[in-house]
């Protein structure tokens, strides 16, 4: 009985497949490393333990289908995508492609090849839109809703950008195969994921980015950067070793999770803003950081926190790892990175 999992050389998905072959699992990953960096996970993979690699790409059915005939397939953590929002609006249709396409094939090889499995799906916060409703105050350094803290669930699904819409469709179709197929599929709605292993770029990964701009500040004291909107945007943190045990989790209680979606982040405690964040790293790395302001992302949430309650009530997870604690591991994996 094997563990696939679909982009198992980017960030989560490695970090994943890591704790599985810990474990002593049967691992089998499949990648087709467009993100810059995944070559380099594949070779760390390698030094943990044997596992089945298939160069493939989700977009194309039949690389799914060569895997499904060739194991039995227990559980599917789906995390290959296409991950900037940016991204989806300079090219929507391969947006579409890798994360709707590549979704309904990892559906179809399920449903037929494997329809005991799980399939845990990695959907985004996106899907909710700008979540405008909330009533938000600004403070100094942060936006804070009046109401309350946490946003759960029953939230409108809203589906902007490109990006939006593709996630928000592969979330509903998740759920629809656990309705009609009687598929195990369980999503999880994220907003910001990270820790080592992490390759940030400027539009995704942006604790990782903004730790790389605080230490080529610590090189350069003149090193500027740029921030689009006010710097004020809150999302709460999600460190990977707990999203990682939160996909296990899921495995372990999928009676209770299938067919269900759950918020899952690091929840208030763990939020931050841009600006905090900026300001944690100042007095860590004892620099003066100098962000340069853009305009506002399109439909970027001011506030974004997710209220954990219906995962701890379903799959007996709560996040663990504190945001001081992971954000100084974040640090330390961009200074491995530097080192090579
Ligand atoms: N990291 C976050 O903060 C975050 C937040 C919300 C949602 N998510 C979702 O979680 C999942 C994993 O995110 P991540 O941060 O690990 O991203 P990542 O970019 O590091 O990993 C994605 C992996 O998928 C692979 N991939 C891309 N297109 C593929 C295709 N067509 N076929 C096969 N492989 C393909 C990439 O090479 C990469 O290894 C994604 O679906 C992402 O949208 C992540």
């Amino acid at each position: 009985m094997a563990f696939l999992v679909t982009g198992g050389c980017g960030f989560v998905g490695c970090n994943l497949a890591a704790e599985l072959l810990r474990r002593g699992e049967e691992v089998v990953i499949v990648d087709n490393f467009t993100r810059p960096g995944t070559p380099l996970n594949y070779a760390w993979l390698q030094t943990l333990g044997k596992f089945d690699f298939f160069h493939g790409d989700v977009r194309n059915s039949q690389d799914l289908e060569v895997i499904f005939r060739d194991k039995k397939i227990d559980c599917v953590f789906h995390l290959a995508g296409q991950v900037a929002m940016t991204t989806s609006l300079a090219n929507p249709r391969r947006d579409f492609e890798v994360n709707v396409l590549g979704s309904i094939n990892v559906l179809e090889a399920v449903r037929l090849h494997a329809p005991d499995a799980t399939v845990v799906y990695a959907s985004s916060n996106k899907v909710y839109g700008e979540l405008d409703e909330a009533t938000l105050e600004e403070k100094p350094t942060r936006w804070e809703p009046t109401g309350k803290k946490g946003i759960d669930e029953h939230a409108r699904l809203e589906f902007y950008t490109p990006y939006g819409c593709s996630k928000g469709a592969a979330d509903q179709y998740m759920l629809e195969y656990a309705r009609n197929f009687g598929v195990n599929s369980v999503v999880f709605r994220h907003s910001t994921i990270y820790g080592g292993r992490q390759i940030s770029t400027f539009d995704q990964g942006w604790v990782g980015w903004f730790c790389q701009q605080a230490m080529q500040t610590r090189d350069n004291p003149d090193h500027t950067f740029t921030v689009n909107g006010d710097g004020k945007q809150v999302r709460d943190l999600l460190h990977v070793s707990d999203a990682v045990a939160c996909y296990l989790a899921a495995h372990e209680h999928r009676e209770q999770a299938r067919g269900q979606a759950f918020n899952i982040g690091g929840g208030y405690e763990n939020s931050l803003s841009l600006r905090e964040l900026f300001l944690h790293l100042q007095k860590e790395l004892g620099v003066t950081m100098k962000p340069h302001q853009l305009p506002w992302r399109a439909n970027d949430q001011k506030y974004f926190v997710a209220d954990n309650s219906k995962a701890l009530q379903h799959i007996h997870w709560s996040p663990k790892k504190t945001k001081e604690a992971g954000i100084a591991d974040s640090i330390a994996w961009e200074f491995e990175r530097r080192r090579g």
